[in-house]
């Protein structure tokens, strides 16, 4: 049997997995000409806040990747991470063969600031395999973002190495806001150490960091430079 373009309303696994089973599927809404809503019971009887609001009843995600800086694409995720999962760990990569431009501990302080708002949101860091690290903290689900289609192929090998190495860890993918679809940490640092802006591109406290990191003399911020006046030799 032909199953129509449709779209899936609840979010109780039990609705889910009726998706691939047309016997299991009891009603169609159509609601446009092209867009069928199918409701099995299970997906009615959700009625948790969580649920409705598109949380999944999964627990915990893993959002693990170099932050080195985080930028506004990755703070845009956390924050849609954070409304779909009730916890997200957000794990920076503790590389010690990569010379960063900031050290771990200085992403972690920079992730910390910048989720402080989040309550579920938890920062931490990893080495090693991630998919260890997954297991180590009893994470069945990890969260990674795609900007374009430049991505996808290192994020496709990446996903399926992972569940290759771990069958039971998904891979979920989701995108940033488009208008930060280009923004990269290589790119920020990139032109920010050539002395350009990045205004928009990373939080504030980002920004300031940075400028600190390549420019020690910002360090001072507003302070005032004064001019000491020199003692005048006495004559002989
Ligand atoms: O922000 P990034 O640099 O794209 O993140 C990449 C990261 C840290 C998620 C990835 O390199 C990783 O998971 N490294 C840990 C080592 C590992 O598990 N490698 C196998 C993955 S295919």
């Amino acid at each position: 049997m032909a199953i129509p373009q449709c779209r899936y309303v609840g979010h109780d696994p039990t609705a889910i997995r009726a998706r691939h089973s047309p016997i299991a599927i009891p009603a169609a809404t159509r609601i446009k000409s092209s867009i069928t809503v199918y409701r099995t019971a299970a997906a009615r009887v959700v009625s948790s806040p969580g649920a409705r609001r598109g949380r999944l009843n999964k627990g915990t995600a893993l959002y693990p990747g170099s932050f080195d800086p985080p930028h506004n694409g990755h703070l845009d995720l956390i924050q849609r991470g954070s409304k779909i999962f009730e916890e997200l760990v957000v794990a920076i990569l503790r590389n010690s063969e990569k010379s960063p431009m900031f050290s771990v501990a200085e992403r972690s302080d920079m992730l910390r600031t910048l989720t402080a708002d989040m309550p579920n949101v938890r920062i931490d860091t990893f080495e090693g395999l991630m998919v260890e690290y997954a297991k180590s903290i009893d994470v069945t689900c990890v969260l990674r973002g795609i900007r374009a289609l430049s991505d996808y192929e290192y994020e496709f090998q990446m996903a399926l190495m992972n569940r290759k190495l771990e069958p039971t860890l998904e891979t979920v993918f989701m995108m940033p806001a488009d208008k930060y679809s280009y923004v990269s940490s290589r790119l920020v640092r990139e032109v920010a150490q050539a002395g350009g802006p990045v205004k928009g591109l990373v939080p504030e406290i980002v920004e300031q960091k940075l400028r600190e990191k390549l420019d020690p003399a910002y360090k001072l911020g507003d302070a005032q430079i004064i001019e000491v006046p020199r003692r005048r030799k006495k004559k002989a």
